[in-house]
This record gives structure tokens, C-alpha cells and sequence, in this order.
């Protein structure tokens, strides 16, 4: 069976603070690590060219936030990390999408009512201020989804609409065109503490109250000795319930070291001190992090290299699939005209690959024309899946520079071809 797909994507919009870190980065990674899903996670820059029109600050979170979830542990070996705009196939999909996107579904989402809602209060034209990116908002997390056929997306409550349009705007085009999407879920987390932030609010960058998990440690100790407290003096017991930096600091710690705290308090620990215990155990976690945080910073050019290959992995997907997605809505090849029924009987006139096992035990292979003649044989494999993963390179290497020796009589050129017509018709 295949395995799940989950996928999210970060806004590149601000810099990472601590309940980002709690809320959603450090879950995240753990979740990629699970066995049977497949992880997507990206860098939605497209997104916050939406939110701000500062390119230094939109290059600036890019880097923070790409540099942030690799310090904290994701595994792009295992997880396809990429940045959105590596992947034009996502604003292409994007129009598709908007062609089966009813304009008032669009009209609906919580984000451009607020806006239209705001200007009528001020008594001013109702889509004053508002982009037509605000309103596309929607469409373009449709397309960031749906291009990779993501069965999860793991999202805070405030996005759980946007879900819900995407499934809508997959539903319109699968019954236009044929069962081509999933229908993606969201996926809330209900157990992830929302860490509260300097000033007990929720800790956000709306707010102006957050901690930003890179911190360099004195400020970091600096900004933890801000938190606020009551005024209860040393020696006076104090209250769990309501205490910010309990609950940051429940956050971070074992059930052990929160019992522990709980019993400082009711000991009547002076705040100062509180502090100090909830900055070390923040630090403690942290700090081997920041060493590798501070290190991608100062080399970008190692997170561009990863990104492309994120991107590379990301567009193995998408570019075929966008091909298939062209032809569904009559983007097509004008030589390849004709009914579905003809492209069927055009798909059964492809070469194809033949997998089968000789007698000296080993595992074969061959690539033969849609009459049936040989275009090139393998060498014996021990197993069925060396053989399986040489077909996979060479359908996916770029035919002319895949290693294969052509069988008598047959050119190069003849089973590169016959590779690229597989492509197409992939
Ligand atoms: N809108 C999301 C947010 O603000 C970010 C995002 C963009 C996203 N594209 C996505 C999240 C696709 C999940 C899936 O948090």
C-alpha cells in the first residue's frame, strides 16, 4: 500500500520563536521520523510575498526559517524539504485550480471577509487595501497540497478553511476531468501546548511577546527574565495555574522535572531563580541547536544546495504529474490528437520493460518495442528489486545519459526514444 502523505508549509514571514518551535516545528519533526508516512514540508514564499513587500526581509526569514528546521533536526534525506518558488509547477497548477474555483467560495475565506468586513466598518470601498493575492490566497494552498496528492496536512485551527477549499476545488476538478486528486485532511494537533508568551497572551509575532528560539544565549536569558510574574516575594508560595513560565517550562521538561517545579513553587522559589531553572532547561534543549543554527547562517550556500535538491526530489513528482494534469484539461500535444479511446490504444503501442528470472537464478530485465523487439537487455541481478530500482534510473535519469548498452542492431538513439515515449505517456 502506499504510504500516507502529510505536508505543510511555513510562511517565510517572520523569524521562529519558541512556540513555534513547541507548537509546530518540534512535532513535525517527530512525525516525520514515524514509519509509513512520507513527509513534505516547505518554505511558503509565495505565500508571504502576500503578507510583505520587503524582498530583504522575505530573503531573511528564508534563510531563518530553512536554517531553523534543520538545526532542529529534520532529516532531508528522509522528508522532501523544498522551497515553493523552486517549483513552477505549483503557480501553474495554481491556474488550473482557479479555472474550478468558484469566485465565491473565494469570496467566503475568513481572511478576505475580515479585510472587506474592516473596510465597511471604516466606511471606505469594501476591497480597499485587498490584493488579488489575498483573495487567491486560498488557490495557491490548494495547488501547494494538491500537486502532491497529500492525504494530511497538519495545520493550526485558523487554516482548517483553507483545507476544506482544497478539497473542494480537488472535488470540482476530479469531476471534470477524472479522479486525479486526493482529498487532503487537516490535521490538528489538540495534544501541542500553545505556549504562552512575555506577557502571558499566546506567545505570536502579532503580539510583539515572542522568544525567538536562535536567540544568542544572553539575550536569550535576558528576554526569560521578562517573562511576567506576579508579585509575590521569595518565600511566598505560588501558583502554578496561570504562571507563563510554568507553562513554557512544562513545555520543555520531563513529567519529573515539572513535578519538581511545581513543588519549588509551592516552596516559595524566588522568580529569579524560577527563571534561571526555566532558562537552563530551555537552553539545555536548545543550545546544541543554535550551534548548527548559527553555522547555516553563516553559510547559506549549504541550505541552497540542500533546497535544490529538496526541489529536485519534489519536482520528480510534480513535473510528470503536471504533464498528466496539462493533458486532462486539453493542454496537449496537437500531434497527438484524438478520443480518449485512441490514446488508450496509443498507451498499448508503448515499449515496455519485462522483468523475468533465468535459470542461472539471477534477476533480468528488457526493454522491447510495442511489436515486441528487443531494444536492450540487462545484466543478471541478484534480486528482484536491483533489477526494479535500474528500470526506475532509467526511466527517470535523463535517457541520453543513462548507462545501457543497446541490443544488436539497435541504436542509441532508438531506446532513447522509446524511454522518452514511455515518459510522455507516463
Ligand atoms: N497558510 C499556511 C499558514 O499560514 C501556510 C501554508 C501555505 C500551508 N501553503 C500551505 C500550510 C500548504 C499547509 C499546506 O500557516
Amino acid at each position: 500500500m502506499r504510504s500516507t502523505r502529510v505536508l505543510t508549509g511555513i510562511t517565510t514571514s517572520g523569524t521562529p520563536h519558541l512556540g513555534n518551535y513547541v507548537g509546530a516545528i518540534r512535532p513535525a519533526i517527530a512525525a516525520s521520523r514515524a514509519p509509513g508516512v512520507e513527509s513534505f514540508y516547505f518554505l511558503a514564499d509565495y505565500h508571504a510575498l502576500i503578507k510583505i513587500d520587503e524582498p530583504a526581509r522575505i530573503q531573511r526569514s528564508t534563510l531563518e526559517i530553512a536554517a531553523t528546521w534543520i538545526a532542529a533536526g529534520l532529516d532531508p534525506e528522509r522528508v522532501t524539504f523544498y522551497r515553493q518558488s523552486d517549483i513552477p509547477e505549483i503557480p501553474e497548477l495554481t491556474w488550473f485550480l482557479t479555472c474550478v474555483c468558484g469566485k465565491g467560495l473565494l469570496n467566503r475565506a475568513h481572511a478576505y471577509k475580515a479585510s472587506v468586513d474592516k473596510n465597511n466598518a471604516a466606511g471606505v470601498d469594501p476591497d480597499a487595501d485587498v490584493t488579488a493575492g489575498l483573495f487567491m490566497y486560498p488557490v495557491l494552498m490548494a495547488a501547494d497540497i494538491l500537486m502532491f496528492n497529500a492525504h494530511r496536512v497538519p495545520v493550526g485551527r485558523d487554516q482548517i478553511q483553507h483545507i476544506e477549499m482544497a478539497r473542494d476545488m480537488a472535488a470540482s476538478f476530479n469531476h471534470r476531468y477524472g479522479e486525479h486528486f486526493v482529498l487532503p485532511e487537516a490535521q490538528i494537533e489538540e495534544a501541542v501546548a500553545t505556549l504562552p508568551g512575555l506577557d502571558g497572551r499566546k506567545m505570536s509575532k502579532s503580539y510583539d511577546n515572542t522568544i525567538p528560539l536562535f536567540a544568542p544565549r544572553e539575550q536569550m536569558r535576558k528576554l526569560i527574565a521578562g517573562i511576567k510574574t506576579d508579585s509575590r516575594a521569595p518565600g511566598e508560595p505560588k501558583d502554578t495555574e496561570g504562571s507563563a513560565l510554568f507553562q513554557i517550562y512544562q513545555a520543555f521538561a520531563t513529567p519529573d522535572e515539572t513535578a519538581a517545579l511545581r513543588q519549588a513553587y509551592a516552596d516559595g522559589i524566588a522568580w529569579a531563580d524560577a527563571k534561571q531553572v526555566l532558562f537552563e532547561r530551555i537552553d539545555h534543549e536548545i543550545a546544541p541547536m543554535r550551534d548548527t543554527y548559527e553555522s547555516l547562517m553563516r553559510h547559506p550556500e549549504r541550505l541552497e544546495d540542500l533546497l535544490h535538491a529538496g526541489a529536485a526530489k519534489a519536482r520528480a513528482i510534480a513535473t510528470p504529474f503536471t504533464a498528466k494534469l496539462r493533458h486532462a484539461v486539453g493542454l496537449r500535444d496537437l500531434r497527438a490528437q484524438g478520443s480518449e479511446k485512441q490514446v488508450k490504444a496509443a498507451k498499448a503501442a508503448l515499449p515496455s520493460f519485462k522483468q523475468y528470472r533465468e535459470s542461472d537464478g539471477q534477476f533480468y530485465f528488457k526493454l522491447v518495442d510495442a511489436q515486441g523487439k528487443l531494444l536492450l537487455q540487462s545484466t543478471g541481478y541478484a534480486a528482484p528489486k536491483d533489477a526494479g530500482q535500474a528500470i526506475r534510473a532509467l526511466q527517470q535519469a535523463d535517457a541520453a545519459s543513462a548507462q545501457f548498452t543497446p541490443a544488436d542492431g539497435v541504436t542509441q538513439e532508438d531506446v532513447v526514444s522509446a524511454l522518452h515515449q514511455l515518459r510522455d505517456a507516463a
